[in-house]
């Protein structure tokens, strides 16, 4: 069992006992108001060896290193203009950027998986004051076993991970609820590599300039995270319902009943006044919710592709592609 510390009412205890155990080389579950975070050491091998291990990852897939301000930041990565405009427009917060690493960056290549560049984002949040006070970056994936939804409550991480964990840090639901926005500049071309809680709408209003989709095939490449069965709850998933089968559980939108619901395991909505913010941050909760009721389908109502829509039409897509 994993020690939960709730950092609302013991934020001291929860600074002191994180940062002991970050030094002894262990994980600690860190709460980011985007998802839960699995952190370790970003320049300790053994640490982020061990990360590899409770999460089941496949090694090549690099980790996220997160920092706690810029110059933590200045120290591993080099930034373009156009990288750092973002950066100070949305950090803290949901974007993370893929920049070039520096040759005498002490981040350890296990972290960036051997890469010349790194993911890296300023969490907002606990999880920020947890690397200050540790003052070294905390390479961070989503705390769940590799494949399965991302947690976005400490309640989420005792569940799946609580078993192999000395500590969670708890601050309550996660804010945002989806993973960051991952953006990679490429001579002076804004990419997508993720969509996520940060709003792509806001990144071009920004700058003035069009965010480029990624190509399906070129991207799974780029961001290898980005495997097409990820995010999965047990149930299989039925996308853009328009009614609901008997025994299914039904996970809908703004409040609209669906033909045929009466007969479902469960419904959730993931906003009934139709917020996508709200929205967001109920996804992968209601998933667990949705997968728990027993039901073999989950079935979601429409979805409108704008705004954060993209991110999460994006999550759930995957949950539906086939298993491998
Ligand atoms: O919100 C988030 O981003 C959360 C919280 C904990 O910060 N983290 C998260 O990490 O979602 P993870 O490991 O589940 O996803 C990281 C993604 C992967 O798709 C990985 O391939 C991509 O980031 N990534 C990391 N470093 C990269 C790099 N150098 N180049 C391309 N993609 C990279
Ligand atoms: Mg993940």
């Amino acid at each position: 069992m994993a020690l939960i510390i709730d950092t609302r009412t013991e934020p001291e205890h929860a600074l002191a006992i994180a940062c002991e155990t970050l030094g002894e080389g262990l994980p600690v579950a860190i709460p980011t108001e985007t998802v839960y975070g699995l952190a370790a050491d970003a320049t300790n091998p053994d640490a982020i060896s061990r990360i590899y291990e409770m999460k089941g990852r496949p090694r090549f897939n690099p980790l996220i290193c997160h920092v706690a301000d810029f110059a933590m930041a200045e120290a591993h990565v080099s930034f373009d203009r156009l990288s750092r405009k973002l950066a100070e427009a949305f950090w803290p917060g949901p974007l993370t950027l893929i920049l070039p690493l520096k040759p005498d960056s002490d981040v350890h290549p296990l972290a960036s998986a051997g890469l010349d560049t790194l993911g890296i984002r300023m969490p907002e949040g606990f999880s920020r004051q947890v690397i200050a006070r540790f003052s070294r970056p905390l390479a961070a994936p989503s705390a769940n076993t590799s494949g399965k939804i991302s947690p976005t409550s400490a309640a989420h991480v005792e569940a799946d991970l609580g078993g192999k964990l000395a500590l969670i840090l708890d601050a309550g639901p996660a804010e945002i609820g989806l993973e960051s926005t991952i953006i990679k500049v490429d001579g002076g071309e804004i990419r997508l590599l993720r969509p996520g809680g940060l709003d792509v709408a806001d990144i071009e209003a920004l700058t003035g300039k069009t965010v480029l989709r990624p190509e399906t095939a070129g991207a799974a490449i780029e961001a290898p995270g980005m495997l097409a069965s990820h995010y999965a709850p047990g149930a299989a998933v039925r996308l853009n319902a328009s009614d609901v089968k008997p025994e299914e559980a039904l996970i809908r939108f703004g409040g609209k009943p669906l033909p045929g619901e009466e007969n479902a395991a469960i419904i959730l909505d993931l906003s009934p006044s139709a917020n996508l913010r709200e929205a967001a941050a109920n996804l992968f909760a209601f998933m667990k919710q949705a997968d728990a009721s027993g039901a073999k389908t989950i079935a979601f109502g429409a979805i409108p592709n704008e705004g954060l829509g993209e991110a999460i039409l994006d999550r759930i897509e995957r949950a539906a592609a086939p298993r491998e």
